[in-house]
Order: C-alpha cells, then sequence, then structure tokens
C-alpha cells in the first residue's frame, strides 16, 4: 500500500528537510521504496540526496506546469537509496503564462523570499 507522509510546519529552520531525508533513508533502510518529491525553491532535499541542484534541466516545476510527468523528472538518489523528484530556485520564479501574480505578468523574474540556499 502506498502512503503518502508530508512534513511541514510554517516556521523556517526547524528541521523538515532533515526529517524527510532521514525519514526517506530510514524508510529505504526497511526495504520499503520511497519517491522524495522536493517542493521547496532551496532545493535542500535534493542536494541532501546528492543531487546537484544546479545542474537540472527539469524539476518539480515542469511537473507542476504540466509540462513534465512525474516519471519524466524522476531520478535515483545517487547516494540516499530513494527516488527523488528535484527541485531548485526556479520554483520561486514563476512565468508569466503560469501565474497571475502581478510581478509575474510584468516578466519579472524576481525570487521568493526564501532563505538563500544552503
Ligand atoms: N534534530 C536536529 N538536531 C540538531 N540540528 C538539526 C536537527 N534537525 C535539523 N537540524 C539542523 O537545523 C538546520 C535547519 O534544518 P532544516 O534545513 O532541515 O530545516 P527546515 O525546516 O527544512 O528549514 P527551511 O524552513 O529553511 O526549509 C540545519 O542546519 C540542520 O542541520
Ligand atoms: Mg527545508
Amino acid at each position: 500500500m502506498t502512503r503518502i507522509l508530508a512534513v511541514a510546519n510554517q516556521k523556517g529552520g526547524v528541521g523538515k528537510t532533515t526529517t524527510s531525508v532521514n525519514l526517506a533513508a530510514s524508510l529505504v533502510a526497511m526495504k520499503r521504496r520511497v519517491l522524495v518529491i522536493d517542493l521547496d525553491p532551496q532545493g535542500n532535499a535534493t542536494t541532501g540526496a546528492g543531487v546537484d541542484k544546479r545542474a537540472l534541466r527539469d524539476t518539480v516545476y515542469q511537473v507542476l506546469l504540466g509540462e513534465r510527468a512525474i516519471a519524466d523528472v524522476r531520478i535515483p538518489s545517487p547516494t540516499a537509496g530513494f527516488d527523488l523528484v528535484p527541485a531548485n530556485r526556479d520554483l520561486g520564479a514563476p512565468r508569466s503564462s503560469s501565474c497571475r501574480c502581478p510581478s509575474a505578468r510584468r516578466g519579472s523574474r524576481t525570487r521568493s523570499p526564501t532563505r538563500s540556499a544552503r
């Protein structure tokens, strides 16, 4: 049976990503098949999975836009044993065609006010 686990908290820096990556690795150690979906433009879960977020062409961003399927962007973690749908800063820069926010309509590529990527 498939289970979906979401790790969320409105407070920043409280260990959401650390919990997610280590929980995923622990489940892999228990012989479970795990897919981690990174939905943060910081891409820290992607980095934590051993993937260079700056080298990615397609990420969860293209999935959310409907341009790619999850199966097209999922990649195996080279270090952690689970599969990953990666994210990077593209997720914080909505395109005018996909977003109603005023800055995007003006063609701005302004990033979301997240903490800088580590
Ligand atoms: N159990 C823990 N004990 C000590 N330090 C921890 C623990 N869990 C996480 N940390 C540290 O706390 C910091 C923040 O962790 P993490 O990036 O997982 O938080 P986050 O909630 O995902 O942050 P953000 O809101 O920026 O996405 C990191 O430096 C991490 O190494
Ligand atoms: Mg995080």
